[in-house]
């Protein structure tokens, strides 16, 4: 049950995630409950997460399923022992499922995240390596993305060991993507991940406003 958690917050970032700024497209509203998104190749394993929420979506129908993903990261992550972070409801459901292929891959560097989250989601630097800390949560699985293994020693705790962790280097056990590492070779987002190591708190705050701001993109003109 506590490892669905985590699949819990990737869902709800791989809603909001596909938000396009250019066409204003794609986002946080909802479009995951329909197969041909829940089909995107990155969203392997994500019908566990619908599954395990669909029971409780149906005690609360005056939520709409756009609201309900969004508010289920924030107790997710809230529930782990990560920062409280702000939900405002009011996200229609839309009927369109975003285009595949407007999420990061886990393959590349520096250029290819600014592309997804600065050029695509509208978002910033800081909101790159702050929601990357995302990834104290969970683990790769072999048969979904190719990737084994998780990032920190306490994949079921929200906390700053995954930049405690991306500084130590390789470990037996643990795993870093190529799109983690990128975070160490860039002089921009190198020192935000030396300050979210040595400072839990900084973390936390950055954290949280990013993930306000990925769970409201397009809410604005939605
Ligand atoms: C920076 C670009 C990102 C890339 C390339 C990426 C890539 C990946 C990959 C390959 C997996 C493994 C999937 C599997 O095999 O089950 C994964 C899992 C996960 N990601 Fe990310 N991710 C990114 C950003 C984020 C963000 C922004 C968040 C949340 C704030 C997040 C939260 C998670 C969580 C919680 C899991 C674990 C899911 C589980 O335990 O099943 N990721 N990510």
């Amino acid at each position: 049950m506590m490892s669905e958690i985590c699949l819990v917050c990737d869902c709800r970032w791989h809603s909001a995630g596909t938000f396009d700024v250019c066409s204003r497209t794609g986002g946080p509203f909802g479009t995951m409950r329909f197969p041909a998104e829940l089909a995107h190749g990155a969203n392997n394993g994500l019908d566990i997460a619908l599954r395990l929420l669909q029971p409780i979506r149906e005690q609360f129908p005056i939520l709409s399923y756009a609201d309900f993903y969004q508010l289920a990261g924030v107790v997710a992550v809230e529930v782990t022992g990560g920062p409280e972070v702000l939900f405002h409801p009011g996200r229609p459901d839309k009927a369109e499922p975003p285009v595949e292929g407007r999420l990061p891959d886990a393959t590349k560097g520096s250029d290819h995240l600014r592309d997804v989250f600065i050029k695509q989601m509208g978002l910033s630097d800081q909101d790159i390596v702050a929601l990357s800390g995302g990834h104290t949560l969970g683990r790769c699985h072999k048969e979904r993305s190719g990737f084994e293994g998780p990032w920190t020693t306490n994949p079921l705790i929200f906390d700053n060991s995954y930049f405690k962790e991306l500084l130590s280097g390789d470990k037996e056990g643990l795993l870093q993507l190529p799109s983690d590492k990128a975070l160490l070779s860039d002089p921009a987002f190198r020192p935000l991940v030396e300050k979210y190591a040595a400072d839990e708190d900084a973390f936390f705050a950055d954290y949280a406003v990013a993930h306000l701001k990925l769970s409201e993109l397009g809410f604005a003109d939605a």
